[in-house]
């Protein structure tokens, strides 16, 4: 295939030595002129272990060339891959001076050169809604109608530096953003040999990608350091800590917990990290991300609040499917259920509460004492029978459960789930 890179970083040189290393025809356009002459010279412009080998090979093979300005054969391409840098700018978002700018040269490029359909795939990271509205504005003004030969597709990068040969040839999932989710053919071609999730979805999904694993990977690394802190301060050791925690995939190193969904709440959670806030406090240690948790998960409950009611009426007819802090548990201590339902009440709604594992007469304990708390739940929690007879302008389904029960209702939400 006959692929352009625009921008020859870490990324886009990266993208050219190994497409040119299946035997892809590459051209590389940069405006730097030594990473451009480095190209030519056959060494890479970076440094990255089996890159200088790529590119040697690739130049005695002519499979890959570079220029300082777009040349026409750019527009001749199957596929162009944009690969420039989006840095830091001064108010914290993307400096997207780089993508605005070399979009418009492409598009005069393509308006230049007349041709067949063009797919351009943009690898640097966007924020959200980019391609819609910055980059697909920029080709609709320079190009007009013609703009319809031009397919955008998003397509993120996972690579690392210092490992990214084999990132590119082993990559941890491929994610392509198109306009309506559909396949992209080009990119189906580049990637037939890798073996890979694929995940084809719309343009707003796939620019989300990167920010969210790399988030998740600066959480993963304050948590990570915050613990290890806190463990060397009580005289811990840090790394047998690392080393039990990573050996639990079940719960720990697992898609549980994960989902965006309800609140935590139940017996041990809040318990337990209030109580490692003091023991943090105590000893002298800092974690701010540990600090940060019951505020953001208080946050969470007032959001799953305003979320159920939107547009519902004030003294409208609530069923709540679900009281406790998990299906299939009567354990009502701390759970978020019992704080939305507090919050209906006060902001005026009629609620009724049914849940198959809560009957107040079966409760003992603490669970009682978390009743007698929340002595109005008493009077709110119906069986299945008025559950099921009543016409409720809105059920709660905190558990996914609703399906099971043929309940009459304007509208259901289900809090386990926040799409
Ligand atoms: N570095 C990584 O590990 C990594 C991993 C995944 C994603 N990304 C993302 O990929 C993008 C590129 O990252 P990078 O580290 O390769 O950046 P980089 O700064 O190393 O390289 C960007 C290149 O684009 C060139 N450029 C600027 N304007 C151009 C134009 N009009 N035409 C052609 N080239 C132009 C620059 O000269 C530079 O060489 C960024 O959005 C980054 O966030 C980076």
């Amino acid at each position: 295939m006959k692929i352009a890179i625009l921008g020859l970083g870490y990324v886009g040189i990266t993208a050219a030595a190994c497409l040119a290393s299946q035997g892809h025809d590459v051209i590389g356009i940069d405006p730097n002129e030594t990473k451009v002459n480095a190209i030519l010279d056959g060494r890479s412009p970076i440094a990255e272990p089996g890159m200088d080998d790529l590119i040697a090979r690739a130049r005695d093979q002519r499979l890959i060339t570079a220029y300082t300005t777009l040349v026409p054969e750019v527009a001749e391409s199957e596929l162009v891959i944009v690969c420039v840098g989006t840095p830091s700018a001064a108010d914290g978002s993307h400096n997207m001076t780089h993508i605005a700018e070399v979009s418009r040269q492409l598009a005069e490029l393509v308006k230049a050169n007349s041709g067949s359909k063009l797919t351009v795939a943009y690898r640097s990271t966007i924020r959200p809604g980019t391609i819609e509205e910055l980059i697909r504005p920029i080709f609709n003004s320079v190009l007009g109608e013609e703009a319809s030969r031009i397919e955008l597709v998003y397509n993120p990068e996972f690579l690392r530096e210092s490992s990214a040969v084999k990132d590119f040839f082993y990559p941890p999932k491929i994610v392509i953003g198109t306009e309506t989710g559909g396949r992209c053919i080009a990119l189906d071609k580049i990637n037939e040999t890798v073996d890979a999730p694929v995940f084809y979805v719309k343009y707003r999904e796939s620019e989300i990608t990167k920010f969210v694993d790399n988030t998740f990977h600066a959480v993963k690394t304050v948590f990570a350091n915050e613990i290890g802190r806190l463990c060397l301060h009580l005289g811990i050791s840090a790394s047998e800590i690392y080393e039990i925690f990573v050996a639990d995939t079940k719960l720990n190193i697992s898609p549980l917990y994960l989902r965006p969904g309800s609140a935590f709440g139940g017996s041990c959670l809040p318990k337990d990290v209030r109580a490692l806030q003091h023991i943090s406090r105590t000893s002298g240690g800092t974690t701010h991300l540990i600090d940060s948790l019951i505020a953001s998960n208080e946050a969470h409950k007032t959001f799953i609040f305003e979320h159920v009611t939107s547009g519902l009426n004030h003294g409208s007819r609530i069923l709540m499917l679900g009281i406790s802090f998990k299906d299939k548990s009567d354990d009502l201590r701390e759970s978020p259920n019992v704080d939305l339902a507090r919050m209906l009440i006060a902001a005026g709604y009629q609620l009724s509460i049914f849940d198959p594992y809560v009957a107040p007469e079966n409760l003992m304990g603490q669970n009682l004492g978390a009743l007698s708390n929340s002595p109005f739940l008493r009077e709110l929690l119906v069986g299945q029978d008025i559950a099921e007879g009543g016409e409720w302008d809105l059920v709660i389904d905190t558990r996914g459960t609703a399906g099971k029960y043929a309940l009459q209702a304007d509208r259901t939400v289900d809090v386990n789930t926040l799409d």
